[in-house]
């Protein structure tokens, strides 16, 4: 297939670039805008490569998406452009509504007057809501509670009146919290990660017992490629790895990993209106042949030693824009900190 990739450039759809150009039968436009969190290094391996093409641009300007979707003949495209960091969209959340929302529409509208074939958002599971007990499956009530998580939402609500509208053939994916290697440091598991190995304080919001459900990023890939290929028109697909932990306990296996001391850990002010839970029901997808393939403990080892192993990587964005964010995020929040008793 002639794939379009958005957000080609960051966490997710690097990897999944790279899948999908491993599979011999597709090819891959890129277009990423190349803001802070899109990063050309994480590709570095495919450029050149005879079946891949990048296009630094913007989802929500039609012309370029246009111009792509008819120079390529572009027969699927998977949605993985976002504004994603909830704390980030807490403090500045115009510009998630307008690459969330818009561009999807955007994207949505080009795809579908070139007549593409598949049109896959990938989403999130933040659109459900808190889930204090039990899990979301995909017909459950959406209640995002933070600016990122309504704008993805509201893009997944766009995606779906080009099906019921248009009979657009749209596929949704909501994947639960991703960790591997390439993730912008913002994110809690290499936030951790990085800090610790440099001896520094690791913040957990409030009192560290949020529960998330770990997906490996190479299992993320596969499940959207899998719903690409295998999804039904129209479906939605949860994707989990059924790894719930709480943060304070993954906070501790990193720790533990790197040869570091619990005394690094420390309670501080809490996100606002912050999502105790998030758990999914994935038996439609593992009714449609995938499920994880990545033991949480295994794959949070092997992402801890590749954030050893590449220094380079993080310590360039840890050096850049990235120190006023921190400071804006984390330095109040670090002064008032309690330290773990132990
Ligand atoms: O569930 C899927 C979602 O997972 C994705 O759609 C989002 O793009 C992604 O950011 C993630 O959302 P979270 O808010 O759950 O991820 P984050 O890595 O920001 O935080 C994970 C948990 O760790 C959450 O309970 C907040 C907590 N946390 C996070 C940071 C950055 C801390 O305690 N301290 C921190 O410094």
């Amino acid at each position: 297939m002639r794939i379009l990739v958005t957000g080609g450039a960051g966490f997710i759809g690097s990897h999944l670039v790279r899948r999908l150009l491993a599979s011999e039968q597709d090819s891959v436009v890129n277009l990423d805008a190349l803001r802070y969190s899109g990063n050309l290094g994480n590709l570095a391996d495919v450029t050149g490569h005879a079946r891949y093409v990048f296009v630094q641009g913007d989802i929500c300007d039609a012309t370029t998406v246009e111009r792509i979707v008819r120079e390529h003949r572009i027969e699927a495209v998977i949605n993985c452009a976002a504004e994603t960091h909830v704390d980030r969209s807490i403090v500045e959340p115009g510009g998630f509504a307008r690459t969330d929302v818009v561009g999807t529409g955007v994207l949505l509208e080009e795809a579908r007057k070139a007549g593409v074939s598949r049109f896959v958002q990938v989403s999130t599971d933040e659109v459900y809501g808190s889930v204090e007990v039990g899990s979301s499956r995909e017909d459950d009530r959406l209640d995002p509670r933070s600016p990122y998580s309504a704008s993805k939402a509201g893009g997944d609500l766009l995606v779906r009146s080009y099906w019921a509208t248009y009979g657009f053939p749209v596929l949704i994916t909501r994947g639960s919290n991703t960790y591997g290697p390439n993730q912008y440091p913002e994110k809690f598991v290499p936030l951790f990660v990085t800090n610790a190995i440099d001896d520094q304080p690791l913040p957990l919001y409030g009192d560290g017992r949020y529960r998330r459900d770990w997906l490996s990023v190479f299992d993320h890939c596969g499940a959207i490629e899998h719903v690409l290929h295998h999804g039904e028109p129209g479906g939605i697909y949860n994707i989990g790895g059924g790894n719930e932990r709480e943060n304070i306990a993954v906070a501790g296996t990193i720790l533990n990993h790197l040869g570091k001391p619990p005394t690094l850990l420390r309670f501080v002010q809490d996100r606002p209106g912050h999502d105790r839970r998030y758990a999914v029901d994935c038996s439609r997808l593992r009714a449609l042949g995938w499920s994880p393939t990545v033991p949480f403990e295994t794959g949070l080892r092997a992402t801890v030693d590749w954030y050893r192993d590449h220094q380079e990587w993080w310590r360039k964005i840890k050096s850049g824009e990235f120190r006023a964010y921190y400071e804006q995020m984390y330095g109040k929040r670090l002064k008032d900190g309690i330290p773990c008793a132990s």
